[in-house]
């Protein structure tokens, strides 16, 4: 590996002068290059593929020299795995088709080997760390998030018929995120077992629970996988949105990193967060769409408000959208990479 600079972060020992920089969804639609292999497979299909997730993983480290690459995957795979019937339509996002509704369809969810049925991420991951000269980030979603889109079988802002069950029928929704809990830990220990260098938990929805129930239905899950990761040796990154509300909670489940939303001032979560767990973040995603001198006015801010720090990643608080230049995401990684303190 010819540069660690994010696993530096992750340990505390970055001295560099400036942080790493990776960027959520950096593969995806606002690369033309993408856009043109979507042209000719369906996504899951392209998940599935280990040769052409790993030209896709490959796409935004060779087109901005990021200091870090995100497997090319989707934290809806293991829904898939369990026979849901996932599919993605063209600007409806992922519908599943064999919802869970209640708790009388757990025991049909199938005992897959998770090991088996996503054998192909594994291989995605081996053909990876042949080509990559930075780290790899394998990742999944927290069970909160991926049992709400189990349940809801199609986007929903609200997730109310997720906070139905979890409020009208607990226990039945806590042997939900248990059995998610277990295949999710079977299929990042794969993962690891593959070669990638950190694992970055997505509890993407988690801001839709109350300050208790996060407790009581994401933490408590969370925790366990960080566990898990830390028994392989493995650094860990836990980000939801709503974690700058969130991170003194997610501390306590001691990951490695958590990784802040744009609400929050990194300074001010800095001084709430043992020193020894890193911070990823936190720039506003719109800001991508800025003109170029106030993104990179934006992009020095946070540097600023972060220098000198061993253990900041510089992210977005979520992921990229898919109308965003490429020019903006080739200048804001530029600006980080050539940050002078
Ligand atoms: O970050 C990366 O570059 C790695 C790849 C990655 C994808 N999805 C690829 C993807 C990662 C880390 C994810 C995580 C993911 N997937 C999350 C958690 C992070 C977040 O954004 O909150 C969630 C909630 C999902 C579920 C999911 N997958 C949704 C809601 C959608 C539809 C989004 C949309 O705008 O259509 C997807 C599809 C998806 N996952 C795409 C990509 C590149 C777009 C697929 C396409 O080409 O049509």
């Amino acid at each position: 590996m010819e540069n660690t600079l994010f696993l530096d972060a992750l340990a505390g020992k970055n001295f560099s002068g400036r942080p790493p920089v990776w960027l959520m969804r950096q593969a995806g639609r606002y690369m033309p290059q993408y856009r043109k292999i979507r042209e000719k497979y369906q996504f899951l299909e392209m998940c599935k593929t280990p040769e052409i997730a790993t030209e896709v993983t490959l796409q935004p480290v060779n087109a901005f020299g990021v200091d870090a690459a995100i497997l090319f995957s989707d934290i809806l795979v293991i829904p898939d795995a369990l026979d849901t019937g996932l599919r993605f339509e063209e600007g409806a996002g992922p519908i599943i088709d064999k919802p869970v509704r209640s708790s009388t369809d757990i025991p049909n969810l199938p005992s897959h080997s998770m090991k088996e049925k996503l054998s192909y991420v594994g291989q995605a991951i081996q053909l990876l760390k042949k080509e990559l000269k930075i780290p790899l980030i394998g990742f999944a979603g927290g069970p909160f998030t991926v049992a709400s889109y189990m349940i809801e079988g199609a986007s929903s802002k609200t997730l109310r018929n997720t906070k139905k069950w979890m409020l009208r029928d607990p226990d039945s929704f806590h042997r939900l995120l248990r059995k998610l809990t277990n295949d999710t830990i079977e299929y990042i220990e794969m993962q690891i077992d593959a070669g990638v260098d950190a694992i970055q938990i997505f509890d993407s929805w988690a801001h839709v629970l109350s300050h208790r129930h996060f407790k009581e239905f994401s933490l408590t899950y969370l925790k366990s996988i960080a566990n898990a990761v830390k028994a392989k040796d493995c650094p860990s990154i836990l980000f939801c949105r709503g974690s700058s509300v969130f991170a003194p909670q997610l501390a306590e489940a001691q990951p490695s990193c958590i990784g802040i939303d744009w609400n929050a001032d990194l300074a001010t979560v800095r001084k709430i967060i043992p020193n020894d767990i890193a911070l990823q973040g936190n720039l506003d995603p719109d800001i991508l769409y800025a003109p170029k001198e106030s993104l990179v006015k934006e992009v020095n801010s946070t540097l600023f408000t972060m220098q000198h720090s061993p253990n900041h990643i510089f992210n977005l608080g979520h992921g990229i959208a898919p109308d965003v230049s490429p020019d903006a995401v080739k200048t804001l990684v530029d600006t980080i990479k050539n940050y002078v303190p």
